[in-house]
C-alpha cells in the first residue's frame, strides 16, 4: 500500500506539528490538516509565521518549507477526508466533564465524532490511525463504527500514539527515541512504517499488537509523571532536613537503572496530558476492578497537587500569615518554558489559591496573552469573571510585574528570567523582597547576595 495523501483531522498541539514534520520530510506525501475551528485553520494559513497558533521552537521553519507544497491546512473536513489514503485522528480527548466517569474517563465524544464523519465521508478503502491518546480498546469501538456504515469501503485502524514533548516538539519529532505502530494487518502497518522509515532509523520504529499500543501511551505518561511527583514527595523533605533535592537528584540520577532526566523537582506538573492520562489509566483499572492499581496510580496526583498547594501555602505563611491586598508578581504562567499552552498549568492552581487569600497577583508570561489568563482562571469557577479581573492583571514587562511587589513566584523555567537585572527588580519591591522560586531557575545563591529572602523548592 503506497500513501499519497494523508489527511489529519484535528490541528492542534499534536497534529499541528506532527503533520508539518511528515509533510517536511516526505515530499511525495500531500498532507491536508483539518479542523472545525476556523479561526485556528486561519491562523495556520497566516502569512506572518510569528502568528501560528502553535508556538514550539523550529516549527515555523517547517511550516514555511512544506506549506503550500505539500502542506495544507483547511476546514473541509469532509473533502479532506474523501481524497485520504491515511486518516490520522489527532482530535482532543479531554477528562469527561459530565456523567459517568465524570472528572476521571476520557471524554470520547470526539474520536467518536471523527469515526462517523469518516465513515460517511469515505468513498473508498483507507487507513486510520489513531494519534490520539486514547484508552486501551478503543480501536475496537472504531472498528465497530466504521465497519457497519454499509457504504462498503474497508478500513484498517492503527495505533500511532504521539510521544512529543511541548516545548521541544520539533526536535522530538525529527529524532525520536522511538516510533510506536499498532496494528493487525501487516500491510496497513508497513505503510505507516515506511512514512517514519523516510527520516527515523528503522530500528526505532517500534511495532505491536493495537492494545499493546494503546496502553503504551497511558503508561509512558504514567510513569513520567510518577517520576516528578517522586522526586517533588522528596523535596518536600529536603526542606525539613537541610537536603538538596538538585543534589539528590544529581546522586540517584547517576544510577544508570534510574537515570538522570526527568528529575527536577518543581511546583509540580501542568500540561494538557499527565492528569488527564493518569486519571484515565485509574478510571480503567478501577473499571476491571483493579482497586490496588487505581490507588497506586491515583497517588501520582495526589502528590501534585499537594506540591502546588503547598507552594501557594508557604507564599502565605512566609508574608506574614497575610497575603491580603499584596501584590504578588508570576513569573510565568505556561506549563513549562518554551511553549505557549497553560493547559493545567501548576500557575493556575497557586493562583487561585492565592486569590482565595485576597491576594493581587501581576502575571508576566513571553508567550501566554492576557485573554488566556483570565479564561484559565474563569474555567475554575472559583469566583465571577469580574472579581478575577480586578484581582489579576497581565502586564508584557517583567519589571513592570515586579514594581511594588512584595513577593515574586517563578512559576515556569523560561530562560529569559536568569538574565534579569535582579538589582533593578530588587530595587523597586517592597521589602523584604521576597522570591519564591517554584522551578530551582535562580538557586545559585546569587538572589541572596542581592539581598533577597529566596526560597526554592527543594532547599
Ligand atoms: P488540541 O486541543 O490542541 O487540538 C485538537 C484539535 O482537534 C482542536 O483544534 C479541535 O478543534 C479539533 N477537533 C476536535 N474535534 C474535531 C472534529 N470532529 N473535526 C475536526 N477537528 C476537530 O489537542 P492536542 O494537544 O493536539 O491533543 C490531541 C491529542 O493528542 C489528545 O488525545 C492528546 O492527549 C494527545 N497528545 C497530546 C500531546 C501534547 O503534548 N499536547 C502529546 C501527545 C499526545
Ligand atoms: C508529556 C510527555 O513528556 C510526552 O512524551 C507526551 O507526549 C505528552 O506529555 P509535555 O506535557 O508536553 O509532554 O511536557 P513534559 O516535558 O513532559 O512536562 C510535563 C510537566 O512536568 C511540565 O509542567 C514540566 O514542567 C514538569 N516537569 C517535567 C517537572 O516538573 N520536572 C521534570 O523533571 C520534568
Amino acid at each position: 500500500m503506497e500513501v499519497k495523501n494523508i489527511c489529519c483531522i484535528g490541528a492542534g498541539y499534536v497534529g499541528g506539528p506532527t503533520m508539518s514534520v511528515i509533510a517536511q520530510q516526505c515530499p511525495h506525501i500531500t498532507v491536508t490538516i483539518v479542523d472545525i475551528n476556523a479561526e485556528r485553520i486561519a491562523a495556520w494559513n497566516d502569512s506572518d509565521l510569528s502568528r501560528l497558533p502553535v508556538y514550539e521552537p523550529g516549527l515555523a521553519e517547517v511550516v514555511a518549507e512544506a506549506r503550500g507544497r505539500n502542506l495544507f491546512f483547511s476546514t473541509d473536513v469532509d473533502g479532506a477526508i474523501a481524497g485520504a489514503d491515511m486518516v490520522f485522528i489527532s482530535v482532543n480527548t479531554p477528562t469527561k466533564t459530565y456523567g459517568k466517569g465524570k472528572g476521571m474517563a476520557a471524554d470520547l465524544k470526539y474520536i467518536e465524532l471523527c469515526a462517523r464523519q469518516i465513515a460517511a465521508a469515505a468513498t473508498s478503502d483507507k487507513i486510520i490511525v489513531e494519534k490520539s491518546t486514547l484508552p486501551v480498546r478503543t480501536a475496537e469501538a472504531l472498528k465497530s463504527i466504521l465497519h457497519n456504515t454499509g457504504n462498503g469501503v474497508s478500513f484498517h485502524i492503527l495505533s500511532n500514539p504521539e510521544f512529543l514533548a511541548e516545548g521541544t516538539a520539533i526536535q522530538d519529532l525529527h529524532r525520536p527515541d522511538r516510533v510506536l505502530i499498532g496494528g493487525e494487518n501487516a500491510e496497513a502497518v508497513q505503510a505507516l512504517v515506511d512514512i517514519y522509515a523516510t527520516w527515523v532509523p528503522r530500528e526505532r520504529v517500534l511495532t505491536t499488537n493495537l492494545w499493546s499500543s494503546e496502553l503504551s501511551k497511558l503508561t509512558a505518561n504514567a510513569f513520567l509523571a510518577q517520576r516528578v511527583s517522586s522526586i517533588n514527595a522528596i523535596s518536600e523533605l529536603c526542606e525539613r532536613t537541610g537536603a538538596n533535592v538538585d543534589e539528590v537528584a544529581r546522586a540517584i540520577g547517576t544510577d544508570s537503572r534510574i537515570g538522570p532526566k526527568f528529575l527536577k523537582a518543581s511546583v509540580g506538573f501542568g500540561g494538557s496530558c499527565f492528569q488527564k492520562d493518569i486519571l484515565n489509566l485509574v478510571y480503567i483499572a478501577r473499571s476491571y476492578g483493579l482497586e490496588e492499581v487505581a490507588h497506586y496510580w491515583e497517588q501520582v496526583i495526589s502528590m501534585n497537587d499537594h506540591q502546588k498547594q503547598r507552594f501557594a501555602d508557604n507564599i502565605v505563611q512566609t508574608l506574614y500569615n497575610t497575603v491580603s491586598g499584596k501584590k504578588i508578581a508570576f513569573l510565568g504562567w505556561a506549563f513549562k518554558k518554551d511553549t505557549n499552552d497553560t493547559r493545567e498549568s501548576a500557575a493556575i492552581y497557586v493562583a487561585d489559591a492565592l486569590l482565595n487569600e485576597e491576594a493581587n497577583i501581576i502575571v508576566y508570561d513571553p508567550k501566554v496573552s492576557a485573554e488566556q489568563v483570565y479564561a484559565d482562571l474563569d474555567y475554575l469557577g472559583t469566583r465571577a469573571p469580574k472579581e478575577n479581573r480586578r484581582l489579576v492583571s497581565v502586564v508584557d514587562d517583567p519589571y513592570d510585574a515586579a514594581e511594588r511587589a512584595h513577593a515574586i513566584a517563578v512559576l515556569t523555567e523560561w530562560d529569559e528570567f536568569r538574565d534579569y537585572d535582579w538589582q533593578r527588580i530588587k530595587d523597586h519591591m517592597m521589602k523584604p523582597a521576597f522570591v519564591f522560586d517554584g522551578r530551582k531557575l535562580l538557586a545559585d545563591n546569587r538572589l541572596a547576595d542581592l539581598g533577597f529572602t529566596y526560597y526554592a523548592i527543594g532547599e
